[in-house]
């Protein structure tokens, strides 16, 4: 729930006395503070499937309700994810990146298998043990008795040794991920022009597209690049398509996980008892990630576009219209999770939630994220008996993502 017990109640009273049509819930100023949720809570209980007709982001519908959601992520047929995935529109032209995830059948269908065996099994266990020693380093040089900034040190460090090697990056250069990744989904207006974001990225595409040369001629390899370089049906590939691909990739591989190493141990600070069960019985973790997955929601919502006329939840919904559905609500609705408002880390169905999404579009990452995460917390449970988080989170002002900027710890000189 929220940081703040009293903004928790003052966001509630105003989401029970709001007129109904006049709830907004992509505003972005209640995920700083993280008092969205009873907006959401009044909309599953009395109106799942909500028409908001102005908003900073023109009208659009949101799908509240578990079962809802995979009914529109199920007639993909019907709702589109061509050109926009979120409640964002696309700026204009000359900023388009095409990547599969905003593609429909059949182009999505075969990008998506060209670069799928990067997390086969076999791939995913070859990764492991350079996961653990990446992870294992990062936690042992972590300093001791002194305040630091977990996003930075922990969440934003492994992940981006991650990318780099499933990218088979030069490592020595591995926080230009970061940036990418960052000015992809952050608004940057404050700091730049649109120019200057622009030409960052095609920065970033340049450098993509050198290591993509070097790839092209070297055998076919393991990596991102070099699967979609040697793909048949990826090696044409246009050079903004390339980039909207890689993006997808630094943005779907970095973020997510990001923001739930961080949002774990947010669950555990608030749940100190769930982290005792967890310590008595680790072999629990195998449920434990699944859940700070959805207790996270990392992705806060997946938009698409209907093609057609309709009828969801008694409202018709009319083709071209924006349609949110909003998975940090699906995945606390009690018709579809028992009690879903807690952090439980022995649940009997724990993969029973839509933070991963649904359907054709349905995470591709997913068990990479999961073994990335089940490692980290194996190797953080060997070392620290105690984490003290000092602050409130630092929240990124963003609809779209959950995601946390800054968390400040301590761990106890004593640990
Ligand atoms: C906890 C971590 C993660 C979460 C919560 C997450 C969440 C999501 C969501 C919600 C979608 C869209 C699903 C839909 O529209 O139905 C998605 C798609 C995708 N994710 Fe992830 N993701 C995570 C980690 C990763 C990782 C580690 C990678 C890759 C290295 C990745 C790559 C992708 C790709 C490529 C897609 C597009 C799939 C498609 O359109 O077919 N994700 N992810």
């Amino acid at each position: 729930m929220a940081d703040d017990a009293a903004a928790f109640d003052a966001a509630r009273a105003e989401a029970y006395s709001t007129p109904l049509d006049k709830i907004d819930v992509s505003l972005q100023d209640r995920f700083v503070t993280d008092t969205f949720w009873p907006f959401f809570e009044r909309l599953r209980r009395e109106d799942p499937v909500h028409y908001c007709a102005e908003s900073e982001f023109g009208p659009y519908w949101s799908v509240t309700k578990f079962d809802d959601i995979v009914e529109v992520e199920t007639h993909h047929d019907v709702f589109s994810s061509q050109g926009a995935i979120s409640i964002y529109d696309p700026a204009d032209d000359d900023m388009q990146m095409p990547n599969f995830i905003a593609m429909d059948p059949p182009k999505h269908d075969v990008q998506r298998k060209t670069i799928a065996p990067i997390v086969s099994s076999d791939n995913l266990a070859n990764f492991a043990p350079l996961i653990r020693s990446r992870a294992a380093k990062i936690l042992d040089e972590l300093p001791i008795g002194e305040p630091f900034d977990w996003v930075e040190r922990v969440s934003v460090e492994l992940t981006v040794q991650m990318l780099a090697t499933l990218f088979d990056f030069p490592f020595e250069e591995r926080h230009k991920l970061r940036y990418w990744s960052d000015l992809a989904v952050t608004d940057m207006s404050d700091v730049m022009t649109r120019d200057e974001v622009h030409a960052e990225l095609m920065a970033c595409a340049a450098y993509f597209k050198g290591l993509w040369d070097q790839r092209v001629d070297a055998p076919p390899a393991n990596d991102l690049i070099s699967m979609l370089a040697h793909g048949e049906s990826t090696k044409e590939m246009p050079l903004m398509e390339f980039l909207g691909n890689i993006i997808l990739l630094i943005v779907g591989g970095n973020d997510t996980t990001r923001n739930s190493i961080t949002g774990g141990l947010i669950a555990f600070t608030q749940n100190p008892d769930q982290l005792a069960k967890l310590r008595a019985n680790p072999a629990l973790l195998d449920s434990t990630i699944p859940e700070i997955i959805r207790w996270q929601t990392p992705v806060a919502h997946m938009r698409r576009t209907a093609r057609a006329d309709f009828q969801l939840g008694g409202k018709t919904i009319t083709a071209g219209e924006k349609v949110v559905m909003w998975y940090v609500s699906g995945n606390r609705d009690d018709t579809a999770i028992e009690n879903p408002e807690a952090f439980i880390i022995d649940r009997e169905r724990p993969r029973h939630h839509v933070s991963f999404g649904f359907g054709i579009h349905r995470c591709v990452g997913m068990r990479l994220a999961e073994m990335q995460l089940k490692i980290v917390w194996e190797e953080i449970l060997k070392r620290f008996p105690t984490i003290e988080v000092l602050d409130k989170p630092v929240r990124l002002k963003s609809c779209f993502l959950r995601a946390y900027r800054q968390l400040t710890v301590r761990i106890p000189a004593a640990a």
